[in-house]
């Protein structure tokens, strides 16, 4: 059993392999957090003292319990309006007009299985139980329910939160966090990923201070600015050692972390749907169900909580595929072509693609209604034969024939104002009435909360899907949600969550339909990355951004709570479209190699040694997938902070590692590098190149990177242990 319950059923503690998260109900029947960490046996209360402290108030006028406050007591589940000033986890209007939730144990109750959440994406296993613990308001007879459970070997419990009105008023919820506790002392660093659009999810670490920290988006999805996931660690916790906690949310949609270090120098650490433009109407007799978060914990520094959490993503997140074996590389159109293509353009990618050992090629945006540019479109997904020059059937006939596989691109929730689609439904956008709408790239967003809308774009895509064989889609989304109005709805307090609901009911259905077909997520690049997303996404288009400079930090700070093999990474030209860099091609190639691998330029313009080079990069991702894949990825440097960049990712079974380099700059009369490798068997000897090398060198004393020559030059590394 891993979830223990006392005797008297007060004391509650969730096992995983090498961590407890403990919680414990007290005397006056709040439940209180008493642990999160390494592996404990026993009452971890026994910590906590309990004094009478000045404006901190107190359940009754008696003395005795002059020293009970839920003020700085560390919560499981706080409330508002009754005594904890700290941000609240839950926040209810009461049908009196009253914002009072005081949420109090009444039971609990342990299952077999792991719990699901109808309607949303969640981790799945065979192999957990759920406890449920139930706490009410007594007043208004709302109940707050808790559900827990473990991934055993990858140290995560997870969480969920369902709130039910058994009360005989109206009751609207104003915030509801899908996981919040208080962690008692300590001294941490927050560290965070924001960004924007073409610089996703760069690592920032700062020191938590006094007040609370919000991080977060009101953008309707996730974000490029703030990804939905933080790392709270111990102020000298590196990728080695130290203690830390990961926490994110499987969600797509606004999200806050809160982040509070309160007077008494304890935390509180939350996260769920953004309260902003969120509030949630429950009669008598309903239930809400938030979206789930995870947490992790390491000892072992961060390096071993991204391990936890790339494992669960692989293994109890992402929905299986078809091409799990080997994702196709592929060659798309967008960087190569733009708007500006017909159905020979893509054929002859096609061919490019067959002498090079590529797979497939993916014909991005601009092969539907009336679309040369941006400003048109969007909604009529029926193929413009005229652009093309013949039908799509024919045209992936003849890429098929080249031995090549095909995909397509498609923005699903979007319309443009100069199309069918809005001319004859211009209610079916999300845009207030009387008010005029803002847009992004000329755009607005689809009301995915209405069934006919969401029925609407599958008719219309399951028509192109059946039209050819297509057995790949590209699904984009390239603006952030802002008019929050559905007139399909009576409350508008709802309407952000009700998208994200429509949008995960749509996908389940898409997938079901079509089981076959690879699904790439994307929203401008990087702008729903999320663990939502990854549920029906195996990979997401990491940026917009393909300079492989920039691609270092964006794609090291994806890496802390994603896999490698879920990051979308192709080569395109030099000098590079978003920011002018030029790079060598083996260097653009030697960044992209670990993830799903592809590219953004047309072959045909690229020299004879470049394709030679493109064979090769070809090769080695494929024979190396299963590395990339299932293997243990490592961060060996920062390249905010390093003038190169290094990652490595070794197999399971410690056989076989690859290593890369990239240099950012170069000096006259450089410093030498050398790297400390991870990962490997300190006993076993290995074999790079000419060398011969023992584990314990290459881990403890480290390897020396050949001298650089330019800049931006970089270094692939094939390690592999000696029998
Ligand atoms: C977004 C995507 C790009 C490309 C364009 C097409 O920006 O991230 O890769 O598909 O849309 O309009």
């Amino acid at each position: 059993m891993s979830i223990g319950i006392s005797d008297d059923g007060k004391l509650f503690t969730i096992d995983t392999e090498n961590t407890s998260y403990q919680m414990k109900v007290t005397s006056q029947g709040h439940l209180i957090h008493t642990h999160y960490g390494r592996r404990i046996y026993g009452d971890a209360s026994i910590n906590l003292e309990r004094k009478d402290r000045g404006f901190s108030q107190n359940p009754t006028p008696e003395k005795k319990l002059r020293d009970y406050s839920i003020d700085y007591l560390p919560l499981e589940l706080s409330g508002f309006g009754s005594g904890d000033y700290r941000t609240s986890a839950v926040t209810i209007m009461n049908g009196d007009g009253s914002t009072c939730f005081n949420p109090v144990f009444e039971g609990y109750e342990l299952k077999k299985g792991k719990y699901s959440i109808e309607g949303l994406p969640a981790f799945a296993t065979d192999n957990a139980e759920t406890l449920v613990i139930t706490l009410v308001d007594k007043a208004s007879q709302v109940r707050a329910r808790l559900f827990y459970s473990f991934l055993q070997e990858k140290d995560i419990i997870t969480r969920a939160l369902e709130i039910e009105n058994d009360g005989d008023k109206d009751i609207r919820i104003l915030k509801a966090m899908s996981t919040s506790f208080d962690i008692a002392y300590g001294d941490y660093d927050l560290i965070s990923f924001p960004g924007r659009h073409c610089y996703e999810r760069v690592e920032n670490r700062e020191h938590v201070s006094w007040g609370c920290k919000r991080l977060g988006s009101t953008r309707g999805y996730s974000s490029h600015q703030m990804n939905p996931a933080f790392i709270l660690a111990e102020r000298n916790t590196d990728e080695e050692n130290g203690e830390a906690i990961a926490c994110a949310l499987v969600y797509s949609g606004s999200f806050v972390a809160e982040v509070e270090k309160s007077q008494y120098g304890s935390f509180r650490v939350q996260i769920g749907i953004n309260d902003e433009a969120f509030s949630y109407p429950l009669a008598p007799g309903e239930c809400f169900r938030g979206p789930e978060a995870i947490l992790s914990f390491s000892a072992e520094g961060l390096d071993r909580l991204s391990y936890n959490l790339h494992m669960a993503a692989r293994e109890n997140l992402i929905r299986e595929i078809p091409d799990r074996k080997h994702r196709p590389v592929l060659i798309n159109s967008w960087e190569g072509c733009y708007f500006d293509f017909s159905a020979q353009n893509i054929i002859d990618l096609a061919r490019d693609a067959k002498t090079l050992g590529a797979d497939m090629v993916v014909m991005d945006d601009g092969w539907f209604g009336k679309r040369d540019d941006d400003f048109s479109g969007l909604g009529d997904w029926y193929v413009n034969e005229k652009k093309l020059k013949m039908t799509l059937g024919e045209m992936v006939e003849r890429i098929n024939k080249e031995g090549i596989r095909f995909g397509i691109w498609f923005e699903p929730e979007m319309v443009c104002e100069d199309s069918d689609l809005y001319r004859a439904h211009p209610d079916w956008a999300l845009t207030v009435p009387g008010r005029t709408p803002s847009y992004g790239r000329s755009q607005l967003v689809l009301d995915f909360s209405r069934k006919e809308v969401r029925d609407n774009i599958f008719e219309q895509m399951s028509r192109i899907m059946d039209s050819a064989n297509i057995e790949y889609i590209k699904w984009d989304a390239n603006r952030h949600i802002s008019e929050f109005f559905s007139r399909g709805a009576e409350d508008q307090g709802t309407t952000g969550y009700r998208y994200m609901l429509g949008l995960y009911e749509f996908l389940e259905k898409f997938k079901n339909r079509y089981p076959g077909v690879i699904l790439e997520g994307c929203s401008g690049g990087g702008g729903r990355f999320d663990y939502g997303m990854l549920h029906y996404f195996p990979f997401i288009w990491t940026s917009d951004n393909t300079d492989p400079i920039d691609r270092l930090s964006i794609q090291r700070g994806t890496s802390f709570f994603y896999p490698p093999e879920t990051m979308g990474c192709h080569v395109s030209a030099s000098p590079n479209h978003q920011d002018g860099r030029e790079t060598p091609f083996f260097t653009r190639c030697a960044t992209a190699l670990t993830g799903t691998f592809g590219y953004e330029l047309v072959p045909s313009r690229l020299s004879d040694e470049e394709r030679s080079i493109m064979k090769w990069a070809n090769e080695y991702n494929r024979s190396n997938w299963e590395i990339i894949s299932k293997g243990r990825y490592h961060r060996l440097s920062d390249p905010e902070q390093d003038d190169y960049y290094a990652w490595m990712i070794v197999a399971n079974d410690g056989s076989k590692a690859i290593l890369h380099t990239v240099s950012k700059t170069n000096h006259g009369n450089n410093r030498s590098v050398s790297i400390r490798l991870r990962g490997l068997d300190e006993k076993a000897w290995y074999r790079i190149g000419e060398n011969v090398v023992s584990g314990s060198v290459l881990m403890y004393s480290g390897m020396l990177i050949p001298d650089r020559k330019g800049c931006y030059e970089a270094g692939i590394f094939i390690i592999e242990k000696v029998e």
